[in-house]
């Protein structure tokens, strides 16, 4: 008997570490792969020249990449934010680099309203326009402990980061179904989907939430329309508080890895760190918890205390 269970425990330690290396050595290739020989589809062909993209959080960070990126493949743009000055200044400054880019601007706050009729209202804005990338872009996070989040922020947050793109794949989705040309649906999730983050409970969640979603979209519509579901580390725009370091990629880059991917992978992550990042925190996440405090649960406090500061002092 005891040969026995010696032999099964054996062969099943076997049957893991095979399992466990072959995932590991898949999941290095698809990186390679991904980062030094993969190209960029011809996204104006596969699209539509002269179709229309909407980006939500237009004004800054990865979404002005995104709008400045697809306009010099030949899209027009639709940006959509919540500030009109910011909006028109984004605006002039895409018109100017590319001077036939047409634009429209579709003033927004995708935090303070999730009525049916807002969204109907943002949908009536951008109806006349061959809408081919729908890019759900904007979030917004603090990191605070759970319960010292106000009730209202926490609302917005949760109506920006979950419903808006929930309710615009929604709204979108026959529209772009419909098309001659394929379609594509870019979701910026993040790497902070993989785990619980500390001080970004919420955010996380709202991350997994993108990223389970564009799985399902995938799975139903991949016949016309390519999802991707981005989940980048991180990178140096305001959310992050403009942080530089070492494992920080600029929103230049990360949009660049985006294109790159669109059409060719579903889950994708920008780069190599950000690939090994999101590699690490799942599994000391699920595998050692003492590991996981002292490096995922350190790191982030020592970011929240460093780049969010002036925010603990002035709540
Ligand atoms: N940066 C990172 O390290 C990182 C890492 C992983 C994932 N991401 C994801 O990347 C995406 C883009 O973020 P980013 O890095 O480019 O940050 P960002 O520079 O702060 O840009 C956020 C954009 O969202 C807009 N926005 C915020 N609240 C809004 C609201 N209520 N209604 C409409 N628009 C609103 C902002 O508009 P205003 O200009 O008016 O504020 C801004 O244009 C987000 O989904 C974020 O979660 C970022």
């Amino acid at each position: 008997m005891l040969d026995f269970i010696f032999t099964f425990n054996c062969a099943l330690a076997w049957i893991v570490g095979l399992y466990t290396f072959i995932h590991t050595m898949c999941m290095i290739t698809r990186c390679l792969i991904r980062n030094y020989l993969r190209q960029q589809l011809d996204l104006a062909q596969r699209y539509g020249s002269d179709s229309w993209v909407v980006v939500t959080g237009a004004t800054g960070g990865l979404g002005q990449q995104y709008c400045s990126q697809l306009a010099k493949c030949g899209f027009n743009i639709a940006m959509l934010g919540r500030d009109k000055l910011k909006l028109q200044e984004a605006e002039k400054a895409l018109q100017t680099q590319y001077s036939k880019v047409k634009t429209k601007v579709v003033l927004a706050d995708l935090g303070k309203n999730m009525d049916a009729d807002f969204y109907q209202h943002i949908c009536e804005q951008v109806s006349g326009l061959d809408i081919s990338i729908l890019v759900n872009n904007a979030a917004w996070t603090d990191l605070y402990s759970f319960e010292c989040i106000a009730l209202q922020d926490n609302l917005s947050r949760a109506r920006l980061n979950m419903g808006a793109p929930a309710l615009l794949c929604n709204l979108l989705i026959n529209k772009l179904m419909s098309r001659t040309h394929r379609s594509a649906i870019i979701n910026v999730s993040s790497v902070g989907q993989t785990c619980p983050s500390p001080y970004t409970g919420d955010y996380s969640g709202s991350k997994r939430f993108l990223t389970l979603l564009s799985l399902h979209l995938h799975d139903n519509y991949s016949s016309k329309i390519d999802i991707q579901d981005l989940q980048p580390g991180y990178v140096t725009t305001n959310i992050a508080r403009n942080y530089k370091g070492a494992d920080a990629i600029t929103a230049e880059r990360c949009v660049k890895s985006s294109l790159r991917d669109l059409g060719q992978e579903v889950s994708t992550i920008p780069v190599m760190v950000h690939s090994f990042m999101a590699q690490f925190m799942h599994f000391v996440s699920r595998f050692s918890m003492p590991l996981y405090k002292a490096t995922v649960v350190k790191g982030c406090e020592k970011f929240a205390l460093e780049n969010f500061k002036k925010d603990y002092q002035s709540r």
